[in-house]
């Protein structure tokens, strides 16, 4: 199969590029350089001929977004609505991911894929109305929603934590925000997993199973590195205010993924644990 993959310098972007690959699939990697997904006409002549295109285009910068949510939108939402209505145009599935901010992130169980969204974020809102722009635009569509993603080719939480133990020799970290670690290589191999079982059109959840705190991920970081774990102290959300509100909760169900026959992910520690090695910087 032929498979486009835009915004293909970003995290999870080289990790699908990768996986697909290796799955044998010919893959045309377009990086933001080579297709802004702004632009709507480069978008129709660049998926002509695809069989499967997968969106790593996306305004990931959530703190930034409260103050620049026109420029989010114009790639959060439009972008994926130029991609869906091209993707559409040459027949080809489409690939979407989104994020766990489209819930309000305060519930006290897993959200379902079909639980409503009340995104409290700016960068959550066009999130949420790219979905929304995928599911009106592509008639086939796998909407992805994953999660506290981390990964080889990027900037990410763990990366960040172990840096600072190593050099201030402790941190402090949220001890009341729960979610899924996700490692990009698992997502990426989840996508080729689920266009190979030819699943069915929909939203699926792309996340790790089982949950943890920040405080839970940065520990596991730093005794990966073999620093002592108790450098990593506890603190609350009301000590580390941020500009964009982040949800207490916010733990994603696999059912559909179930349903589909597919596999969710395997749970956070033992993924953090395979994919400690490629991740952290030696
Ligand atoms: N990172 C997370 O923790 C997380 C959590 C939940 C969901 N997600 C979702 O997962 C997906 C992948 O995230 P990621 O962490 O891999 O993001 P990332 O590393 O920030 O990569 C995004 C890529 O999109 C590119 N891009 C930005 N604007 C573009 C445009 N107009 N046209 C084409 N490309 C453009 C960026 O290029 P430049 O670098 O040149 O700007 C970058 O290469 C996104 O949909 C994100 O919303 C991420």
């Amino acid at each position: 199969m032929r498979w486009i993959v835009v915004g293909a310098a970003g995290m999870l972007g080289q990790d699908v590029v990768a996986a697909a690959q290796a799955a044998g699939h010919k893959v045309v990697a377009l990086t933001r350089a080579e297709l802004d997904v702004t632009a709507a006409a480069a978008c129709r002549d660049a998926l002509d001929g695809a069989d499967v295109v997968v969106n790593g285009a996306a305004y990931t910068a959530v703190d930034a977004a409260e103050e620049h949510e026109a420029d989010a939108f114009t790639v959060n939402a439009v972008g994926a609505s130029n991609l869906a209505r091209a993707a559409a145009a040459a027949g080809a599935r489409l690939v979407h991911p989104s994020t766990d901010y489209v819930f309000a992130g305060d519930a006290d169980a897993p959200y379902g894929e079909d639980a409503p969204v009340a995104p409290r974020s700016a960068y959550g809102r066009t999130k949420a109305a790219g979905e929304w722009a995928v599911l009106a635009a592509s008639p086939d569509h796998l909407v992805l929603r994953t999660a506290w993603l981390y990964g080889a080719g990027g900037g990410n939480f763990p990366k960040t934590i172990v840096r600072v133990a190593r050099e201030r020799g402790g941190v402090d970290v949220v001890d009341d925000q729960r979610g899924q670690p996700t490692w990009t290589h698992d997502v990426a191999d989840l996508v080729v997993r689920l266009v190979a079982a030819e699943a069915p059109g929909g939203i699926y959840h792309a996340t790790s199973s089982g949950d943890g705190t920040w405080f839970d991920f940065a520990r596991a970081a730093v005794a990966s590195t073999g620093l002592d774990p108790e450098i990593v102290r506890p603190t609350t959300s009301e000590a580390f205010v941020r500009p964009a509100p982040r949800p207490a909760y916010s733990v994603l169900g696999h059912d559909a993924l179930r349903k589909a026959g597919v596999e969710p992910i395997g749970d956070w520690r033992r993924r953090w644990d395979e994919a400690a090695p490629s991740v952290l910087p030696k």
